[in-house]
């Protein structure tokens, strides 16, 4: 029997959880369907049912003689300097001069930002900014109050914006470990590492409990499972801010922690970042607000409002999630922050004005740049009644009880500048032992694992040296890209550490990216008794890391063949795999003797080697104990996949984990039909929801020009810019692209694929092209759709007439039967061109969520005209 660790979980509700039921419905037969200001038809907003969450009391006691000191302090304090404390804005935003004459209530710093935009800043730097800002706050020579300033930081995996922290593994390998203990202790030790920079609060821990494993934040979930979550959430609330009943709670070497993001990140369909979340308001509070029952009762004393929706209204401006269910029923007496610019979202809002969030219950607004705008915005929404007195009184309220608190008028800071502190060896010790706990062991035929570290070990592929790819997003950058080893000192890569166990028992480990080798790689002449193999996942954080399909090199499959190539020369080989959530890999598993699931172990990548090999006599030194955190699919479809499904197939369960010992009994023929093959129900196939999904990219090609791809949220074409295309929002930030042509020659913009892909399928189950379009200036010449198929096969459709019958400024959803291109000469067994978009003449349109969406041909609005 292969261990399958027995595993329970209360009987949640959920045939809604299933894939199934979150697909989206096709526009009915009409030509074209409008779609008012493009943000289709609202979900009316779902009653609430206030008894189906429990009933909190508010974790401290009211305090009487706190609440009179906040008193004194609010009738001294005027209206101006009321606002300013709900004002936060970001350290390249804001000097302390601007702390001090809008006496702002609080600063960050986003991802990637640090004091003076220097990436190496020291912890002395940024010490005297933070009492920089402090003493702006402190500074009443214009006759305000004295309030002191706090500075919040992501420190989501350690304080893992500055360099030399020690970097823990991300959340989800946390998961692996099932040891609330161990968090707490984490938590602990991140605080005294933020601590000694003077910054007074981090936006940890993420309690969003995950349903589709293609959201870009998975790894920032704990698990799937809502029990897990809400006891570690407990645990590190309680080691960042300390238990509740001590004297330094909040203070001394605590900080103040946020449960976020408020409410239901986690289940926005297709994993969409800031996407909406459909589930009935039961399962909003059992499945996704399990966080909330750990973190609210250990005391935590701010909570981050979510850039999702639930049923269509948008968090930040949610009053009654926000108030009548977070602040009343469940007893939240501190503070609501909002989450970058998250407010502008909110119906009537934009960034720089938003009554409706003020409103709503939001205490403070995230608001990087632009807070001096929204600053004065808001004081005149006061002014006029829009914004009640009473609500600013309120938001004040709640902000001055977290400081008073937190200890910030007293000022004692015992770590703030001391050295030793960050990524000394006893923090490193503990992620470490973080790294050991986090490995989940899926497969190990012939039980090749532990290795006898006596022996000739090569170690492979792009992760095995590789301190960027370990610790992922949210490291010294926003999306963990641009880091070199520098960047790490003081961590071990995860062969530096198979290096140093094999060495010192009188083995060899080389090292070749590629998995080379010859007779001279080892000093006894002979091949690799083992490979080890170290892959997975480049570092992506929030939306970036959206995924459309959960196959892994979807488009390359450079990992598997390097794992073929092994094999066929006869070495063993253990994968070691590096993802920030579960993937489909059976192909890379069928390759493999062993496979780890190692997450991403962050700077201490030398646990991981603790655990691959025995002691130098073959002695057993840590076994695996990590458990699956995730389930983990059996077939590519499987997006959403947990055990509150009726069809719950996964190819290991939540809680699987071999030991080692532990017979295997996965075959070596796990199906290897991918993404373009699979037996599930055909999922609508995205090729630019929001962002172009792998493996297609948006390019402008011309003729006579290199092809410009789109990257970022803007790209023109040629000196003379012939076409440029733009992210404008539709429904959310970003989600649909402005494409003007000048008409100064034939041009397209298209999403490629560098490998051709299979999309037969869709042809045979009758797909439809569909997309969202605006035309804000009609064609005057001809436009076409063009599928391609390779350089030699493409197919063309007129558009141009199509395009000028729909209303301009209005979107529109078109949608085209795929047959049509067919007719036209496509082969859809090879598509390398989704859609393009052509024409010679002037033209100004927008376009959004572009798909072939499985049996809508007969539905489609565009019959093969012309
Ligand atoms: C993220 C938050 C984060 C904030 C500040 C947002 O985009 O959603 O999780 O705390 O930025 O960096
Ligand atoms: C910031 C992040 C933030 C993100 C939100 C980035 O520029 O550095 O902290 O979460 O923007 O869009």
């Amino acid at each position: 029997m292969p261990l399958r660790k027995k595993y329970t979980v209360a009987a949640l509700l959920c045939g809604v959880l299933l894939g199934g039921c979150e697909g989206e419905q096709q526009a009915n037969g009409a030509a074209v369907s409008h779609a008012d200001g493009g943000a289709a038809e609202k979900m009316a907003a779902v009653e609430g049912d206030i008894s189906v969450w429990p009933q909190l009391k508010p974790a401290l006691a009211k305090d009487p003689e706190l609440e009179a000191r906040i008193g004194d302090l609010m009738v001294k304090m005027s209206l101006e300097e009321k606002v300013g404390q709900m004002i936060q804005a970001e350290i390249k935003y804001v000097t302390p001069e601007d702390v001090k004459e809008y006496h702002l209530g609080s600063v960050l710093n986003g991802g990637g930002s640090y004091p003076d935009n220097n990436k190496f800043a020291t912890p002395q730097d940024w010490l005297a900014l933070s009492e920089a800002f402090f003493a702006a706050s402190m500074d009443t020579s214009d006759g305000g109050v004295a309030i002191p300033i706090i500075w919040g930081s992501d420190a989501v995996h350690g304080h893992n914006n500055i360099i030399g922290a020690t970097l823990y593994p991300h959340n989800i390998g946390l998961g692996a470990a099932r040891d609330p203990e161990l968090i707490r202790r984490i938590g602990e030790a991140t605080a005294r590492e933020v601590a000694v920079t003077g910054v007074d609060w981090t936006f940890a821990p993420t309690v969003a409990v995950v349903r589709d494993d293609r959201w870009g934040r998975t790894y920032e979930s704990y698990s799937e499972d809502p029990a897990v979550v809400k006891a570690y959430a407990e645990a590190m609330v309680k080691g960042l801010q300390g238990e509740k009943d001590d004297d330094d709670f909040l203070r001394g070497e605590n900080l103040v922690a946020t449960a976020k993001h408020f409410v239901g990140d986690g289940g926005t369909m297709r994993g969409i970042d800031r996407g909406d979340n459909l589930v009935p308001e039961k399962e909003l509070a059992e499945v996704h607000a399990a966080g909330y029952f750990g973190a609210l009762p250990a005391g935590v004393q701010t909570v981050m409002a979510s850039f999702n929706s639930w049923n269509g209204d948008r968090l930040h401006g949610h009053e009654y999630l926000l108030n009548d269910v977070l602040k009343e029923r469940l007893g939240f007496d501190g503070f609501v922050v909002g989450d970058w610019n998250g407010h502008q979202f909110v119906p009537g809002c934009t960034v720089d004005s938003c009554a409706a969030a003020i409103n709503a219950g939001l205490d403070m607004f995230m608001v990087p740049s632009d807070w001096k705008e929204l600053y004065k915005n808001t004081l005149a929404q006061v002014q006029s009644g829009e914004i009640p007195m009473t609500r600013i009184d309120d938001a004040v309220r709640r902000i001055l009880r977290v400081k008073i608190r937190a200890g910030l008028f007293e000022h004692q800071r015992p770590l703030a500048g001391k050295d030793g502190i960050l990524g000394n060896d006893d923090h490193r010790a503990l992620a470490r032992e973080a790294v050991r706990k986090s490995l989940v062991l899926l497969k190990n035929n012939d039980n090749l694992l532990p290795l006898k570290p006596k022996q000739n070990v090569l170690v492979a592929g792009d992760g095995a040296d590789n301190l960027s790819q370990q610790t992922g997003g949210w490291t010294v950058s926003w999306q963990g890209t641009g880091n070199t080893r520098a960047d790490f000192p003081g961590a071990t890569s995860i062969y530096e550490g198979i290096e140093e166990v094999v060495k010192s028992a009188g083995g060899e480990a080389v090292l070749s990216e590629q998995g080379e080798f010859n007779n001279d790689s080892f000093a006894n002449g002979r091949k690799p008794d083992v490979a080890i193999v170290v892959f997975g996942e480049e570092p992506y954080a929030e939306w970036h890391g959206d995924l459309s399909s959960l196959e892994y090199q979807q488009t390359t499959k450079t990992d598997l063949a390097l794992l073929k190539k092994l094999r066929e020369q006869g070495v063993p080989v253990v994968s070691v795999f590096l993802s920030g959530r579960p993937l489909w890999v059976n192909r890379e598993m069928n390759a493999s003797d062993a496979f780890v699931a190692a997450w991403l172990p962050g700077s201490e990548g030398a646990g991981v080697a603790d655990v691959l090999f025995t002691g130098a006599n073959g002695e057993m030194r840590y076994d695996f104990t990590g458990t699956l955190p995730f389930s983990w699919p059996h077939y590519v479809h499987q997006t959403v996949l947990n055990p509150y499904h009726d069809d719950y197939e996964p190819l290991f369960q939540l809680g699987y984990g071999l030991q080692s010992g532990d017979e295997s009994l996965v075959s070596n023929q796990l199906t290897e039909d991918g993404e373009t093959y699979s037996d599930g129900a055909l999922e609508d196939a995205w090729m630019l929801v929001s962002r172009p999904r792998a493996p297609w990219q948006l390019q402008i090609a011309e003729k006579g020009q290199a092809p410009v791809a789109v990257t970022g949220n803007r790209a023109t074409s040629g000196e003379d810019a012939n076409i440029t295309v733009a992210s404008i929002d539709m429904e959310s930030q970003e989600d649909a692209r402005k494409i003007e042509w000048k008409g100064l020659r034939d041009g397209s913009v298209m999403l490629v694929a560098e490998i051709p892909q299979d999309l037969s399928r869709y042809l045979k189950e009758g797909a439809a092209l569909s997309f969202d379009v605006r035309v804000d200036s009609k064609p005057q010449q001809p436009v076409s759709a063009i599928i391609a198929c390779g350089d030699d096969c493409s197919a063309e459709l007129p558009l141009q007439s199509t395009l000028q019958s729909l209303e301009t400024g209005k979107w529109s959803k078109l949608s085209i039967d795929l047959q049509c291109f067919v007719d036209k000469g496509a082969d859809f067994s090879r598509v390398s061109n989704a859609l393009a978009l052509s024409t010679g003449g002037q033209l100004s349109l927008a376009v959004a969520n572009i798909k072939y969406v499985p049996k809508a041909a007969d539905k489609a609005a565009m019959r093969c005209e012309g």
